[in-house]
């Protein structure tokens, strides 16, 4: 009898709800009040990018239906012309971060300038950003994300393009939205990785892995292999051992095609991601201020490795806002693996 009512309970009230849960907004509250002289900025900040993403994820959930898609292809049922993904990413990257009266400079992949913000709204904070990472998937369907750092202004006086040129190894904090299966926020504040899903019965991020950390080794390689033919030599002989048997169990070969989905993967099962230079981009695809350093940040801070093939991907110094860097990331014995074949 006690069991029947208690499973009549159950099902009338859903399984055990956490009334002390870790959310994305309590956990920064909480990292932020470690630091004695911690103003509230950066969390303020970090809570104008969880909107954005909230925006974004529902947005790409294609919630509101009838707004997001018209029959007449770019049109929608009002007859309003619908907007782009990337470009309404970007515009609440944009708006939302203007609005926290943290942030003076953004460098968005959208934009070919930087972003000045009002005099009056300005804060210490540079931020760059991808808002929609893996756009040739949209339409299929296949995971996309948002990837973005941020920077700490080092110049005194009006914010200037300078700013925006620090290396990967000055970031604040990182992070990136992943729009999977699920909606997760994966975020660095200097110490240690954690991963955040998203709940829609309440509409908010929570604390679901903390400290992720990257399997010293993995079994998969992730690269375009469509490129081969115009490799260098070393990432060939690289990519050939892992499928020879004669050299170790082969390795699998996954690639989404988004960044941030190839790279969630591999800090939750280990392996590389390759994007090397290839004949039509010479300095890889990837770049520095919103791809390739908010990654290797991560990445390093999840135990990993991250390289251009030369030096440590958080130590090159940025010369342009939308520069281009090769990059080798993920378990540290098979980025060190990569680099032994790029350096014979
Ligand atoms: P974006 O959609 O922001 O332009 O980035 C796409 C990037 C990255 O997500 C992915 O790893 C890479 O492009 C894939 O490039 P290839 O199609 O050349 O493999
Ligand atoms: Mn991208
Ligand atoms: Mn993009």
């Amino acid at each position: 009898m006690a069991n029947s009512s208690n499973n009549d309970k159950m099902s009338q009230q859903g399984p055990a709800f956490d009334s002390n849960c870790m959310t994305l907004t309590r956990f920064v509250l909480q990292e932020q009040r470690k630091f004695k002289h911690a103003t509230g900025d950066l969390s303020q900040l970090l809570n104008c990018i969880q909107t954005s993403i909230k925006a974004i994820a529902s947005a790409v959930r294609k919630a509101g239906i009838a707004k997001l898609h018209g029959i007449a292809g770019d049109v929608n049922v009002q007859g309003e012309e619908q907007k782009k993904l990337d470009v309404l990413s970007n515009e609440l990257f944009i708006n939302m971060l203007k609005a926290s009266y943290t942030t003076c400079l953004m460098v968005s992949e959208e934009n070919e300038n930087f972003i000045e913000v009002e005099t009056e709204k300005q804060g210490k904070y540079i931020v760059t950003f991808d808002p929609l990472d893996g756009s040739s998937n949209i339409d299929c369907l296949v995971s996309i994300g948002s990837i973005f750092a941020i920077f700490r202004k080092q110049s005194k006086g009006a914010p200037t393009i300078a700013d925006a040129l620090q290396p990967g190894n000055k970031i604040v904090a990182a992070g990136y939205a992943l729009y999977g299966s699920a909606t997760a926020i994966v975020l660095s504040l200097g110490n240690g990785v954690n991963c955040f899903t998203y709940d829609p019965s309440i509409g908010e991020f929570i604390l679901t892995e903390a400290n992720m950390r990257v399997p010293e080794q993995g079994k998969i390689y992730s690269i375009n292999e469509g490129y081969s033919s115009t490799w260098e030599q070393g990432v060939r002989d690289y990519v050939e051992a892992k499928k020879d048997p004669t050299k170790g169990t082969p390795y699998g070969a996954r690639y989404v095609g988004s960044m941030v989905a190839d790279v969630h993967r591999t800090i939750k099962y280990g392996g590389i991601f390759l994007y090397p230079a290839t004949k039509s981009s010479p300095n890889g695809k990837l770049r520095l201020l919103y791809e390739c350093n908010p990654m290797a940040y991560l990445i390093t801070q999840a135990g990993g490795l991250a390289s251009n093939g030369k030096i440590n991907i958080l130590d090159v110094v940025p010369t342009k806002i939308h520069e281009r860097q090769p990059v080798f990331l993920g378990s540290k014995k098979d980025v060190e693996e990569v680099l032994s074949y790029l350096n014979k």
